[in-house]
C-alpha cells in the first residue's frame, strides 16, 4: 500500500510555479526516489543578487542548508552535511536542468543517486509527499506495567550493525548462559535493524532470507531461560534502509506477538516527517503501543525517538518501559560521556516502568580504555539506565566480563527505588553524583572528565547525611567505616562507593 501510495501521489505532483524566479534554479523542487527504497528530497532555493542560499530536507533527516551553493556550467552545485551521521560526512551534490525539470545526482544520505525531479511548493511537500495517511488517533493512556527495575540484556547493534543472522542471535543466546551474563541479570536477546524481508501479498511482513524460522529462534532463546526482543520503526523505512511499518503497525505488532517476541524497539527513522511534533509523534507511538498490548502478549515497548519532545514526559502513556534520550552511542569516550553525563534524560521522569536510556553499552568493543569503560559502567548504573551490552558475546574477556557481572554495581542500576541519579556537585572536569536507594542508603560516584588524575573528596552531605556509618567500594567490595580522607580518581575515571548514614 505504501509503495502504491508513493507512486500515485507523485504520478498527480502539481506544478506550482514560484514568482519572481531569479536564477533558474530558484524555487521549490520535489525529488521523489522510487521504491523499494522511497524518499522524498526537497530542494528550496533563493537568490538575491548573486547570493544563492538554499536548503534541502529529506523524509528521514528534516532540512539540512546548503553549504557553498553556486552556478558552475549550468549546473547548480553545493554541498550538504547530514547531521545524523556518526562522521558528518559531507556530500556533494549537483543539479542540472533540462526542459525546466530538474535532474538531481549525488548522495541522497544512505546511498548515491540520480533522479528526476518537478517544481513544487513547500505545502506540498508536507501536505502532501510527507504525510499521506491519516493520523492514528491518540487513545487511552496504556499502563506501563513491565520492566519493574531498568530492563538488562544484549543487541546486536553496536557490533553487528546489519551483519546480523539467526545463527548470531543463537550463539549470543548460548554465550549469555555459559558466560554467567544471564545469571548476573541480562536477560533480553534483541535483534536490532536488519532482520527485515519484505511483505507477502496480504501484507505480513517477513524475515529476510538471514532468518529463516523467527518462531525456532524465539523458542531456542526462551529454552534458554531467556527473552527475545526484535526491532522497527513506524515509517516507511527503518534507519538502516529496511521495511518499517508505516501503514502496517497492528499487523507487525501481532506478527512479533505471534513469532514470540518479548520486546520491540520501536524507532523514528523516516517516520520524521510524518511524525514531525510531539503531538504527532506521540500518536504514532500510542498506535504501537496499542497495537502490542491488543495482541495480548506482554512485549517491553522500547521508544527510540533520540529523545525529542520531551519524550520522557509521555513515554508511559503511550506503553513504553524506556525510551531513548540522545542520538546513537559510538565506542569512544567522547560520545559515551557527552550521552552519559549530559543528554541522558530528566532524572524526574525515571522510575519503575519507565527509564531514560540513554542507548546502549559498548563496554567490551575495544574503543574505551579500562577506565572510561569502568565511567560507563557506573554513569549508566547511577542513573538507572537500561543495561544492554553491544559487544560479541563470545569474546567477553575476563576483565570484561568481571565490569559487567559485578553484582555489587548492578544492585544499584537495578534497586528497586528506581531513583535515577544526578550530578550534586561539579567542579571543571570532576563531578560527584548520587543515587538514593531503597535500603536508605545512598550511592555516591566520583567522575573525573579530565584527561589528568585527580584527588576528590566525599562529604556526608553529599548523600543528605550529617554522618556517615558505612562505606562500601562498590567496585571493590571494601567497606570501611568512615569516608576516607580522598579518593584517587584516574584520568577519564570513576570511583563508586555506597554509604549509609543519617
Ligand atoms: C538508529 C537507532 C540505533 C539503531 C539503528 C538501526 O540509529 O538509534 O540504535 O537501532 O537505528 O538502524
Amino acid at each position: 500500500m505504501t509503495r502504491a501510495l508513493f507512486a500515485a501521489l507523485f504520478a498527480t505532483a502539481s506544478l506550482t510555479t514560484p514568482a519572481a524566479a531569479k536564477t533558474a534554479f530558484d524555487g521549490v523542487w520535489l525529488f521523489h526516489k522510487a521504491p523499494p527504497t522511497p524518499g522524498v528530497t526537497m530542494m528550496e532555493v533563493t537568490s538575491k543578487g548573486a547570493k544563492i542560499e538554499g536548503r534541502v530536507t529529506t523524509l528521514w533527516y528534516g532540512p539540512v542548508d546548503m553549504m557553498n551553493p553556486r552556478i558552475a556550467d549550468g549546473k547548480l552545485l553545493f554541498e550538504a552535511r547530514n547531521i545524523n551521521d556518526r562522521d558528518h560526512p559531507t556530500r556533494s551534490w549537483s543539479v542540472s536542468l533540462k526542459d525546466g525539470k530538474p535532474h538531481l545526482e549525488g548522495q541522497i544520505w544512505e546511498s548515491p543517486i540520480a533522479i528526476d525531479g518537478y517544481r513544487g511548493t513547500a505545502k506540498d511537500a508536507k501536505a502532501r509527499a510527507f504525510r499521506f495517511t491519516p493520523l492514528p488517533p491518540l487513545g487511552q493512556t496504556i499502563p506501563s506495567k513491565l520492566a519493574a527495575t531498568p530492563p538488562m540484556g544484549w543487541s546486536s547493534w553496536n557490533k553487528f550493525a546489519e551483519q546480523i543472522d539467526d545463527k548470531t542471535v543463537r550463539a549470543m543466546a548460548d554465550a549469555m548462559v555459559s558466560s554467567g551474563l544471564r545469571d548476573a541479570g541480562y536477560t533480553y536477546i534483541n535483534i536490532d535493524d536488519g532482520w527485515q524481508g519484505k511483505r507477502d501479498a496480504s501484507g505480513v511482513l517477513q524475515p529476510n532470507a538471514k532468518f529463516p524460522d523467527m518462531k525456532a529462534l524465539t523458542d531456542y532463546v526462551h529454552a534458554r531461560g531467556l527473552k527475545i526482543g526484535i526491532y522497527s520503526s513506524q515509517g516507511p523505512r527503518t534507519c538502516a534502509g529496511y521495511e518499517g511499518s508505516y501503514g502496517h503497525v497492528a499487523q507487525d505488532a501481532k506478527s512479533f506477538a505471534d513469532w514470540g517476541f518479548d520486546y520491540l524497539k520501536y524507532d523514528l527513522c523516516s517516520g520524521e516527517w510524518f511524525y514531525a511534533d510531539a503531538d504527532t509523534v506521540k500518536r504514532s507511538y500510542h498506535e504501537m503501543g496499542a497495537a502490542l498490548q491488543a495482541t495480548g502478549r506482554e512485549m517491553i515497548f522500547s521508544l527510540c525517538e533520540y529523545g525529542r519532545f520531551d519524550v520522557g514526559s509521555w513515554g508511559r502513556d503511550v506503553g513504553g518501559q524506556l525510551w531513548r534520550t540522545t542520538g546513537d552511542i559510538t565506542d569512544d569516550y567522547e560520545t559515551m560521556a557527552e550521552i552519559g553525563f549530559d543528554k541522558n534524560g530528566n532524572a524526574a521522569y525515571a522510575g519503575p516502568h519507565g527509564w531514560n536510556d540513554p542507548d546502549m553499552l559498548e563496554i567490551g568493543n575495544g574503543g574505551m580504555s579500562a577506565d572510561e569503560y569502568r565511567t560507563h559502567m557506573t554513569l549508566w548504573a547511577m542513573s538507572a539506565a537500561p543495561l544492554m551490552m553491544g559487544h560479541d558475546l563470545r569474546e567477553t574477556d575476563a576483565a570484561t566480563l568481571a565490569m559487567l557481572t559485578n553484582r555489587r554495581v548492578i544492585a544499584i542500576d537495578q534497586d528497586s527505588r528506581g531513583v535515577q541519579g544526578k550530578a550534586v556537585r561539579k567542579q571543571g572536569a570532576l563531578e560527584v553524583w548520587a543515587k538514593p536507594l531503597a535500603d536508605g542508603r545512598v550511592a555516591l560516584a566520583l567522575f573525573n572528565r579530565g584527561t589528568e588524575g585527580a584527588i576528590m573528596a566525599l562529604a556526608a552531605a553529599d548523600a543528605g547525611f550529617t554522618s556517615i556509618t558505612q562505606v562500601e567500594n562498590q567496585w571493590s567490595g571494601a567497606t570501611e567505616a568512615t569516608l576516607p580522607a580522598s579518593y584517587a580518581v584516574p584520568a577519564r575515571g570513576a570511583v563508586m562507593v555506597v554509604v549509609k548514614g543519617q
